[in-house]
């Protein structure tokens, strides 16, 4: 038997957000947000939740972590023919959910995914330590496998070959382009504060959501 989880609950009372503090640019407000959470000693800050739909119209989610956010969006790497991969590649439209439980912070994201290129994917494969890289390389993820052994024997036998630990071909990055940003801030008795940013043309449309 679980505990009572209907009996439940938390008030949130950490802190608000008001229009006067937003940037005016979405991703300077989750850089803030994001330097917030690292601050504060949050545990995985950079985890988030990745959205993709397959060919049937049904989403699946699971974590991924942010490896780097610019102007131009927020970047992950993954394995380019695992589940989300292959979603990704007929319908790029996904979704990305931040909880930074600490702060009481939820941050959404939508928007369509490209790769990043070779160059980047293979800059930031080789700042990995080797045996990650390894395990990228010979897990073929989200394909069903006998047992764990599958995986192990097949390390060992990478490393007594002596191969090349170099960026597959189906690992990579992709950036996530934002199209609509938003900040939801945990407040008292489920009044709490969300900020709905969608892009307009070039610029940033924002707008108060009720909780
Ligand atoms: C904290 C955390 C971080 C993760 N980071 C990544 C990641 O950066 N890239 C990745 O491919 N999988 C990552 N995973 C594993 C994924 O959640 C998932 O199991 C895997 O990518 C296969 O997903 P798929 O079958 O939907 O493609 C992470 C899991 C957790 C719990």
């Amino acid at each position: 038997m679980i505990p009572d989880i209907s009996a439940l609950h938390s008030e949130y009372r950490k802190s608000k957000l008001s229009e006067g503090e937003l940037h005016e640019n979405p991703i300077y407000q989750f850089e803030k947000w994001l330097t917030d959470a690292i601050d504060a000693k949050v545990k995985e800050p950079t985890a988030m939740t990745l959205a993709t739909v397959n060919e049937n119209n049904q989403p699946s989610a699971r974590i991924v972590l942010l490896k780097f956010v610019n102007e131009k969006g927020l970047a992950f790497f993954t394995n380019y023919q695992s589940r989300k991969g292959n979603e990704l590649n007929k319908n790029p439209k996904a979704a990305l959910v931040f909880f930074w439980t600490e702060l009481e912070r939820q941050v959404r994201v939508e928007g369509k995914v490209s790769k990043l290129s070779r160059k980047i994917s293979n800059e930031y494969f080789n700042l990995r330590p080797k045996e990650s890289r390894i395990s990228a390389i010979i897990s073929p993820q989200s394909q069903p496998i006998p047992n764990r052994q599958f995986l192990e024997n097949r390390v060992a036998e990478y490393l007594k070959n002596n191969n090349e630990i170099i960026t597959p071909e189906n690992w990579g990055g992709y950036i996530l382009t934002p199209r609509t940003f938003e900040f939801w801030q945990g407040r008292e008795n489920r009044l709490h504060d969300r900020f709905l940013y969608k892009k307009i043309g070039k610029r940033w449309k924002i707008s108060r959501l009720a909780p």
